[in-house]
């Protein structure tokens, strides 16, 4: 993939800030009898390279790539008849939403995949105000990379101060030389490795992506990484603030914005004021070096700063973790991938070597099973506090999510970490999460990067 190399600067001279996607849908009238609004898996295609190239063939909701933004005040439900226009099954995920059980668009789980034209209903009240996002779990690793995506904006009903709010959906695509979607999806080098990581880096669907600002203003920023496997290590330059939400909900208190690492599926929320001269962005560190993934070019204007730190966002209904000690305990073990060391595990029923293991497109184990048990790792009472150890026995590393619950990790001193929906496990780490299980239902609890969880690291938890 040459464009890579392409240097952002000499792009952005020729096109500017004209190249931005027009991702604007089109939505039907409304029927006479409400029929919820339409969000249509389908094939589409996308600018994501510089003009030079052909458009990207890819897939998105309504054809594009983001889906359409779904916005919604704290509290109020959202419908969407989700239509299947894909050559395979799909299914929508709310990502991060404490939703209903039976709109969590798990296959097997909480529903059957949709199949090809056919329709499946989604409904659901969305109770925590912050940055969620959409996407499909069916076979998630090739509708993720093939652009399946959008954000879910879930407004407080305080809104915090700002001049602008900005979504950015960071993703990592890996191209060809066409600027097309390398087919090689499923390939087990990924699987067994760091997951399917890219050459290509969009936000918003744009590998360029640049829009105005001005001096003093204040924004917020929302990041969301929609990537499949790659860590984002992320930075401001010319902007200066504070995070105040990761994973939709809030901090109590807001923290200086530094270097953010984003682990595939986690949100950070900022609040920034622009002190550049010419031009703030969104630096992503990566080995080969620092690109700006994000460029405002900035507008002289004669406001004054506003006053810091910017306010806390009003916390969200999140249940309070009960007593530790006498939680609900369960131990997950991560074991395999490259170099891990892994002999076999547990699949089908049956004891399996790796050999056998990879035949089946499985390289990764929970506790020492490969495939989905029909047994939970957890079965917690509604409204009991679970803490799972989560023990990170490979050389990887991994972002464990759970699905239909916030968590809050156990620090070494036994107080709290931030409630997130996502976190990210370093190579050989281990810790505790602790949850409230208060939403009735079967969840999964799995690994983000796609292609790890689709080949061995996945579980649930039951929560009745
Ligand atoms: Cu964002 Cu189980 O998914
Ligand atoms: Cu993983």
């Amino acid at each position: 993939m040459q464009v890579r190399d392409l240097s952002r600067r000499v792009f952005l001279e020729k096109v500017g800030a004209a190249s931005l996607a027009a991702a604007a849908s089109v939505l039907p009238g409304r029927a006479i009898a409400a029929a919820p609004e339409t969000l249509e898996a389908r094939p589409g295609t996308a600018r994501l390279a510089p003009k030079e190239y052909q458009p990207t063939p890819i897939w998105g909701y309504d054809g594009g790539v983001p889906g359409p933004t779904i916005r919604v005040n704290q509290g109020a439900r959202v419908d969407r008849r989700f239509l299947n226009s894909l050559p395979q099954p799909s299914t929508v995920h709310w990502h991060g939403v404490r939703i209903d059980n039976a709109m969590d668009g798990v296959p097997e789980l909480t529903q059957a995949a949709v199949a090809p034209q056919a329709t499946f209903d989604y409904a659901f009240a969305a109770p925590d105000a912050g940055t969620y996002w959409y996407h499909p779990h069916n076979r998630t690793w090739e509708q993720l990379a093939r652009g399946l995506y959008g954000a879910l904006i879930v407004e407080e009903r305080d809104a915090p101060d700002v001049d602008r709010d900005e979504i950015l959906l960071i993703d990592d695509w890996r191209l060809t030389e066409k600027a097309e979607i390398a087919e090689n999806l499923g390939a087990m080098h990924d699987w067994s490795h760091g997951g399917r990581i890219g050459n290509w880096i969009t936000v918003n669907g744009d590998g360029f992506w640049t829009s105005t600002a001005r001096r003093n203003e204040r924004l917020r920023l929302r990041l969301v990484n929609v990537a499949n496997a790659r860590i984002f290590s992320l930075s401001l330059a010319g902007l200066d603030g504070w995070v105040v939400a990761l994973d939709g909900q809030p901090l109590e208190t807001p923290q200086r914005a530094g270097r953010m690492v984003l682990a595939p599926a986690q949100r950070v929320d900022l609040i920034v004021d622009v002190t550049g001269e010419t031009e703030a962005s969104i630096v992503s560190h990566e080995r080969n070096g620092s690109y700006a993934v994000a460029t405002f070019k900035l507008e002289e204007s004669s406001a004054a700063r506003r006053p810091e730190p910017a306010a806390p966002l009003s916390p969200n209904p999140v249940t309070p973790i009960g007593p530790l000690n006498t939680a609900r305990r369960a131990d997950l073990l991560m074991e395999g991938g490259a170099m891990g060391g892994m002999m076999g595990a547990m699949m089908g029923g049956r004891s399996m070597d790796m050999r056998g293991l990879v035949q089946q497109g499985k390289v990764w184990a929970f506790n020492g099973r490969a495939d989905m048990s029909d047994q939970p790792l957890v079965s917690a009472a509604l409204g009991e506090t679970v803490r799972i150890r989560i023990e990170n026995r490979t050389g990887w590393p991994h972002a464990m999510h759970l699905h239909g619950h916030h968590f809050r990790k156990v620090l070494e001193d036994g107080t709290l970490g931030a409630w997130r929906d996502t976190t990210l496990m370093q190579p050989e780490e281990s810790f505790e999460i602790a949850f409230v299980a208060d939403n009735p239902g079967n969840w999964l609890l799995h690994c983000h990067m796609v292609e790890h969880s689709a080949s061995g690291m996945m579980t649930w938890i039951r929560v009745s």
